[in-house]
């Protein structure tokens, strides 16, 4: 009998408790990566949104849109139906932003898009309630471009068969992506704009940033008719430059290669002298800043109110975290 009450008791208790979850009256947002399959969403910014919710003390619902925009208009409607207070979306397509924009629209529900900024031109003014959290894209770019160029002007045997002229690989982001289209352009403009000529000997890109990928090839690259003839790799990202690192090693040849995200990987590759620089990739003030402006929205705040980000106001609604240089001489500032 007691036994029986005891049981009862529990019963009731665990009633109890979900009843009080289902009752949860923080703010909801409905969030998204557009893979988890990415070495820097997944590994710095997912984790900063799941701790930072917490902080904050609000309900984060986050899904893996794996890199299928179709996908994630579907996740999207699921969030509306749900009924969320705000969403954060991570854009698989960056050219795709407008139906994401015309749902949160249509629903009247405040739209904080990141990391990947919409390309078409104007869509950001079709509803008065969507805004960006990023960087300046080309910011990385330029860093990356003079810590380049820096270490080529220091290291005259760098320019192995001596012409003169600075013989590169790219390994290159998703092809339209902001982040990707301008780092590529920047990092080869340093060189010209010092001076530099160039000639770059191939370029290939990765539609996920990808590490096994860039792997694959610059395996290939290094049994290709022009291996001898490459002097430096350029890397959109940390993920493929780790990837070139790899290939380097199991061809037994070592390539100055530069990448951009200052991953943990990457600073201990630099500190162990395998990767020449890297630039740092705010990914946990950008989680912080998408949280803060999707926290605002669903109170009907100034999307900055009460926080340190700053809007754009050159029609881009944007809030643009910098970009900070990582190279020998620094990195220990970011271990
Ligand atoms: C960039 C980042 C890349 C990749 C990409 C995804 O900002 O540097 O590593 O994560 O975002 O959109
Ligand atoms: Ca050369």
């Amino acid at each position: 009998m007691k036994k029986l009450i005891l049981f009862a008791l529990i019963g009731m208790f665990a009633l109890t408790l979900s009843a009080c979850g289902e009752r949860d009256t923080r703010i909801h947002v409905g969030a998204n990566i557009y893979t988890y399959g990415d070495n820097f969403m997944n590994g710095v910014v997912r984790p900063e949104l799941e701790r930072y919710a917490e902080e904050r003390d609000i309900r984060l619902d986050i899904v893996d849109s794996e890199n299928d925009q179709g996908k994630l208009n579907d996740q999207v409607d699921t969030f509306i139906d749900r009924g969320v207070d705000v969403l954060a979306i991570n854009l698989v397509d960056p050219a795709a932003a407008r139906s994401i924009i015309e749902k949160a629209k249509a629903a009247d529900i405040p739209l904080i898009l990141f990391n990947k900024e919409a390309t078409e031109a104007g869509v950001m003014d079709i509803y008065d309630k969507v805004w960006y959290v990023g960087t300046d894209s080309a910011e990385a770019g330029i860093i990356q471009g003079e810590m380049m160029v820096a270490d080529w002007l220091a290291n005259n045997d760098w320019d192995l068969n001596g012409d003169g002229v600075l013989q590169y690989v790219l390994l290159k982001g998703e092809p339209g992506h902001p982040d990707a289209e301008a780092r590529t352009l920047e990092a080869v403009k340093a060189f010209t704009d010092a001076g530099i000529q160039v000639e770059q000997l191939a370029l290939q890109a990765s539609n996920t940033w990808n590490t096994g990928e860039a792997n694959d090839t610059v395996a290939a690259w290094l049994t290709s008719a022009f291996a001898d003839r490459i002097e430096l790799i350029i890397s959109n990202n940390d993920g493929m430059a780790f990837g070139a690192i790899q290939a380097m090693k199991s061809a037994n040849v070592d390539l100055p290669v530069y990448g951009v995200d200052a991953l943990a990987q990457a600073i201990s590759h630099i500190a162990d002298g395998e990767m020449n620089g890297t630039v740092l990739n705010d990914g946990v003030n950008q989680a912080r800043a998408t949280l803060d402006l999707a926290i605002n929205a669903a109170e009907g705040n100034s999307v900055t109110a009460g926080s340190p980000w700053i809007i754009r106001q050159d029609g881009t609604k944007a809030v643009r975290v910098p970009y900070v240089p990582v190279t020998k001489d620094n990195y220990q500032d970011f271990q």
